[in-house]
């Protein structure tokens, strides 16, 4: 199969037609489990762009049906390729325990990220709002090649304001700075590194990012980045999980593209893609989308 396609029609399919391990990286964001459907009335000449997500036989029509997807998917994927699952309450304890261990297998579970996306709006009065969803990672295997681009995030005033005693005169906290500072608290330590050089915090570079993601909004209706695709996901997620897992010139796959945030954002990266989804609809939105990228 060559690169750089969108693709229309049932995934399945499709990706029974695509051969063992080519690809570098999977990004999926089916439909949650909502028992909805979505819709967007778009433009001046008002059209419907929609998607299905009701399941008559419940939820294990749902893990059935997905299943046989991410099957073929992880069937695909290179042995150092990498897997984000998008999902929200709905099902994701169900997709975790009945697809992703049993297909990938527990050991290859990396993150459960926690996309923490804003806190307005929201109706609930009984329970707390629910405002976060899920991106499951799993690797293929456990690969020494597997990319990981670490991302860093700047360091807090909190934090500064805590450890600035123990920066060094280049704006590192090191192991070495906290033994001069305070032995006592070095002492504590729980693991002391062998090597007193490593260092732990750099204000420059920042801190290693943890698996909860507050920095990133969700889209809004108004937004430039607004393309009219119901429950279209923000570029700069796709930019960050594209940009650690996998590197210029890897084939990252999107087998619900909707409309098309995965491929727009692979093509500004300079990755290869591909694109499924079964909408006419989300074909067009990309088509259009990725031509004035
Ligand atoms: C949640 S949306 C994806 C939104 C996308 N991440 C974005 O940023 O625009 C899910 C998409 O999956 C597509 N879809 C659902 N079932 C499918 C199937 N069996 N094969 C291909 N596409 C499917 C729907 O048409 C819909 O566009």
């Amino acid at each position: 199969m060559s690169i750089n396609k969108l693709l229309l029609g049932d995934n399945l399919e499709i990706l029974k037609t695509m051969e063992d391990e080519t690809v570098d990286l999977i990004y999926l964001d089916p439909p949650f489990f909502s028992n909805r459907n979505y819709k967007i009335i778009w433009g001046d000449e008002g059209e419907i762009r929609s998607f299905q997500d009701r399941w008559a036989g419940g939820i294990d029509h749902y893990i059935a049906w997905l299943k046989e997807r991410v099957e073929q998917m992880h069937r695909i994927l290179k042995s150092t390729g990498s897997l984000f699952l998008h999902c929200d309450w709905h099902a994701d304890a169900y997709i975790r325990i009945y697809i992703l261990d049993k297909i990938f297998g527990e050991k290859n579970f990396l993150d459960a990220i926690d996309w923490c996306y804003e806190d307005i709006g929201g109706k609930s009065t009984n329970y707390f709002k629910r405002k976060k969803d899920t991106i499951f990672f799993y690797q293929k295997t456990n690969n020494k090649k597997r990319v990981f681009n670490q991302p860093k995030k700047a360091l807090s005033e909190s934090t500064i304001k805590r450890y600035g005693k123990y920066f060094n005169d280049k704006g590192q906290i090191s192991y070495q700075k906290l033994k001069d500072v305070s032995p006592g608290a070095f002492a504590k330590l729980k693991s002391i590194p062998q090597d007193l050089s490593e260092i732990w915090l750099d204000i420059n570079k920042g801190q290693p990012m943890s698996d909860w993601w507050t920095d990133i909004t969700a889209i809004r209706k108004g937004f430039t980045e607004a393309i009219g695709y119901p429950t279209q996901k923000p570029e700069a997620l796709l930019e960050r999980i594209i940009k650690c897992a996998s590197n210029e010139g890897d084939l990252v796959l999107d087998p619900f593209m909707g409309g098309g945030t995965t491929v727009a954002v692979a093509n500004k990266l300079n990755r290869k893609w591909i694109g499924i989804d079964q909408s006419k609809q989300a074909f067009k939105v990309t088509k259009l989308r990725l031509a004035k990228h």
